[in-house]
């Protein structure tokens, strides 16, 4: 795991390859221990995605556009960064993306939100579409667009072509376990979204699940099962 290939700009948290980066972080790395454990109930699932959510998102928004702006503090005049209006879009893959929306909204309060509803066919493993909806303006967003698992990456490469029919240009991709497949997939489809992962998996097992994984990400989430 977090084995990718490395280049110049990699920091000692962080694999990067040109349009993957994969955290490397001790406390990332602990939560993930405890997120996988089978005995994980849904409250603490839900909390420590949302923590993690924070600090692969921290990461991964590294490069969002800021403005300068004059400011005033007790002291004097000074020079403040902003992030450029309009606010980014956070978009959640349902049911299981809606976990990561919560915490995006936590750093990026005046963020929209979107909602593309897809489930895998258990058969085919291919996202079947149920419900989008997306603020009438995304086209003009940066879009951050979540889910906590990348398997075959069907279900982000559709929410991706469904982001660029919409006319969106800017997309990046927070998932929190992604596998080499999943990562192929969307690159293969989308090479100019990069992907931020908490932790890259070995591989797919025979019914699409990741393996090591952590099981049905909406059913531990929603304890569905
Ligand atoms: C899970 C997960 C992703 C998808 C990943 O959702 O949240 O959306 O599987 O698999 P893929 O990369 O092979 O497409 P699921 O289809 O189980 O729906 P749910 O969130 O409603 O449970
Ligand atoms: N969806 C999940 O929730 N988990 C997997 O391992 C694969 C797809």
């Amino acid at each position: 795991m977090n084995d990718t290939a490395t280049d110049d700009t990699a920091t000692d948290d962080t694999a990067t390859s040109e349009q993957l980066t994969v955290l490397d972080h001790p406390l990332v790395n602990h939560k993930m221990g405890r997120l996988r454990q089978v005995t994980t109930d849904p409250q603490m699932f839900r909390s420590l995605c949302n923590e993690i959510t924070l600090l692969t998102a921290y990461e991964a928004l590294r490069d969002l556009p800021t403005e300068s702006v004059t400011i005033e503090t007790p002291i004097t005049t000074t020079e403040a960064q902003q992030l450029t209006k309009p606010a980014p879009v956070v978009v959640g893959i349902l049911r299981a993306g809606l976990v990561m929306v919560e915490a995006i909204l936590t750093l990026i309060p005046q963020a929209s939100v979107g909602h593309l509803g897809m489930f895998r066919d258990p058969d085919t493993h291919q996202p079947v579409e149920y419900y989008n909806k997306l603020p009438v303006d995304v086209a003009e967003r940066e879009i951050i667009l979540v889910d906590p698992m990348l398997a075959t990456g069907g279900s982000a490469a559709h929410a991706l072509d469904v982001l660029k029919r919409a006319g969106c240009t800017k997309i990046r991709l927070i998932s929190i376990i992604g596998c080499p497949e999943g990562v192929a997939a969307v690159h293969g489809a989308h090479p100019d979204v990069p992907i931020t992962l908490a932790a890259l998996d070995e591989r797919l097992n025979e019914n699409a699940y990741i393996v090591p994984g952590l099981g049905d990400a909406g059913d531990r989430i929603y304890g569905t099962k």
